[in-house]
């Protein structure tokens, strides 16, 4: 008898820890599927979100916009509402977040009537130009955000959230 024969005992550990794997990994792909799941879907990046605003009908003077999109955070999904402040300047639109820079209230245009022409955070008395540019010597430190700008069908559509382009 060959030294190289597998004993019946050890045929049986072999086939029994074949299949105990192989069952164990059935068991267990769906498991990490799933665990994984959000970081294996693809994103639709540069996306836009149509609003209600009419392009013809803006204006040089900044008007709020309320836009909807639906949020996926990991498996939950929720519609969520955010606002721009849109104004034309010259052919361009622009669209300003109204997320204050300082501790994140939200910025109004003309909210103070001794600064006129300016975005005031009533928070803590943050104000910023028209552009977006904020007033030193008032609490945030950087510029508002920038939406990205597109049209559809004359009708706004506003992109992801850039660093302000015009200051
Ligand atoms: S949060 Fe806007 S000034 Fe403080």
């Amino acid at each position: 008898m060959s030294n190289n024969r597998v004993s019946r005992r050890q045929f049986l550990n072999y086939t029994l820890t074949g299949v105990g794997g192989f069952m164990a990994a059935g068991m267990l792909m769906p498991m990490v599927r799933f665990a994984i799941d959000p970081a294996l879907q693809t994103k639709a990046e540069g996306q836009f979100i149509q609003t209600s605003q009419k392009i013809d009908e803006i204006t040089d003077v900044p008007v709020k916009v309320d836009f909807t999109f639906e949020q996926v955070d990991a498996w939950y999904k929720s519609d969520v509402t955010e606002a721009a402040w849109v104004y034309r300047d010259g052919d361009t639109v622009i669209a300003l977040s109204p997320v204050c820079k300082h501790l994140g209230c939200t910025v109004n245009w003309e909210g103070d009537s001794a600064h006129p022409n300016q975005f005031f955070c009533a928070c803590h008395a943050g104000r910023y130009e028209k552009s977006g540019k904020n007033v030193a010597g008032t609490p945030p430190l950087g510029p508002l955000d920038e939406y990205e700008v597109s049209e559809k069908d004359g009708f706004l559509m506003l992109g992801k959230k850039i660093p302000n382009t015009l200051v």
